[in-house]
């Protein structure tokens, strides 16, 4: 376990770029091994969660070579991967990787056994289960890692999602790759759209109206080169750093703003933080741009509904920002965060009233009463990687030194965060 110590800090005027987007990074090796040809991927996050994507799909057969942020792919085309053999495809931490590599794997002519660490095997998988059984789909009685994926042919189905999440529509989306006939998906409220953007790029047969997705099966999906902006989930915790910390202005450069993303920038608005956003262009379908964030007199603010899917995970940050801002924050409609890498309300809430933050949990969020003075102690990051660094960032703004204990975990989605902070 590492114990990372953070000092308090005032005038911070700096420039970073933030690491590339762990959700399209991992996009970027699935499409590319499915595709047919060598797709070239630049701006990838070599953190711990990506690997873990690169690592299951070269034991799918796949040849992948990796250097920092600049990735190979030499795709298999959508029918070339093969058994993984004996052992387990281990996702590790990752989330994500679980439940997409489901939707590849469920219809596939293999069978395949998916397992991870002590927190990924607490997740839920029913929800992915479910729909994927309604397309024909068939896994061991386990709901949760470790479980067998039984390879069946698969048919498109018309599915509501029930959970606003944006890995369930993305299993359903792959599998749909594989099954016959159209897969038509209805969003209940829009969620990050990276896969459908990046599969139509790919050349999937993918329509998106509204809330309605239809996708049909393609032959082939073509290898491209893909350029990666920064992840808006890493950057969030130093535009939150340029409004809490006095006399500082801190840029991002290289963001990715795609509106699914950018709850965050919208709710530090809202409680009057000074941003700024130039530089906007578009590469391979995603808007980039700088981001300025500069100090704030910061105030309470209503956090609830489709808010929620824009910012799934930077409720962490923006808790420990409210607990500097003037009045009350409430967070509600957000039972969600209890289901990822740690229960985020519980570890948020728990965290910042070792601080001295006054926050009560509630059955869908939390509530925060800003402004009390905190004070410097030893908090533990849950070994959670976003509860380490929105930590990190509220023990800047306070007085005394904060000892963050299980900090390695940041490496998952930002391995320099703690080298970048030391301004
Ligand atoms: C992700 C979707 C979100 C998010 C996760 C990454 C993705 O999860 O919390 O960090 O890449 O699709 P849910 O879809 O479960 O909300």
């Amino acid at each position: 376990m590492s114990i990372q110590r953070v000092t308090s800090k005032s005038r911070i005027r700096i420039t970073i770029s933030a690491p590339g987007d762990k959700s399209i990074s991992h996009r970027a090796i699935m499409f590319g091994a499915l595709a047919s040809g060598v797709t070239e991927i630049e701006g990838f996050l070599p953190g711990e969660d990506c690997l873990s994507t690169i690592a299951c799909f070269r034991k799918l057969g796949v040849d992948i070579a990796a250097a920092g942020d600049r990735v190979t792919v030499n795709g298999k085309g959508l029918w070339g991967l093969t058994a993984p053999g004996e052992d387990a495809l281990d996702v590790g931490n990752s989330g994500t990787t679980m439940r997409l590599i489901t939707g590849v794997l469920a219809g596939q002519s293999f069978d395949s056994r998916l397992t991870g660490d002590a927190s990924i095997k607490k997740r839920p998988m029913k929800r992915v289960f479910d729909p994927l059984r309604l397309m024909g789909a068939k896994f061991s009685d386990h709901e949760t890692a470790p479980f067998t994926i039984c390879g069946r042919p698969l048919k498109g189905v018309s599915y509501t999602l029930i959970v606003a999440s944006a890995q369930v529509k993305s299993a359903i989306i792959l599998a749909a790759l594989y099954a016959k006939g159209e897969t038509i998906i209805t969003e209940s409220q829009p969620t990050r759209d990276h896969t459908e953007i990046m599969l139509k790029y790919f050349g999937a047969d993918l329509k998106k109206d509204g809330r309605l997705i239809s996708v049909k099966p393609v032959p082939r999906l073509y290898a491209r080169k893909v350029q990666i902006p920064g992840d808006i989930s890493s950057a969030a915790f130093f535009i939150a750093l340029g409004l809490i910390t006095p006399e500082s202005e801190i840029t991002v450069t290289g963001v990715g703003i795609n509106p699914t993303r950018t709850g965050i920038i919208d709710a530090f608005i809202s409680m009057g933080g000074r941003i700024s956003i130039t530089n906007r262009r578009t590469i391979d379908g995603e808007e980039t741009a700088d981001i300025t964030a500069r100090s704030s007199n910061l105030k309470g603010t209503d956090i609830y509904g489709a808010m929620i899917p824009r910012m799934i995970d930077e409720i962490p940050i923006l808790a420990a920002a409210a607990a500097f801002a003037e009045g009350r924050t409430v967070i509600r409609d957000a039972e969600e965060l209890k289901y990822k890498e740690s229960n985020r309300i519980r570890a948020m809430a728990m965290e910042l009233s070792k601080l001295g933050g006054q926050v009560s949990e509630t059955p869908d969020g939390m509530i925060i009463e800003g402004g009390r003075p905190l004070f410097g102690t030893i908090v533990d990051s849950h070994g959670d990687h976003r509860i380490a660094m929105s930590l990190a960032i509220a023990a800047c703004a306070i007085s005394g030194d904060t000892f963050i204990k299980n900090s390695e975990c940041v490496n998952i989605s930002f391995s320099n965060f703690f080298e970048l902070l030391k301004v």
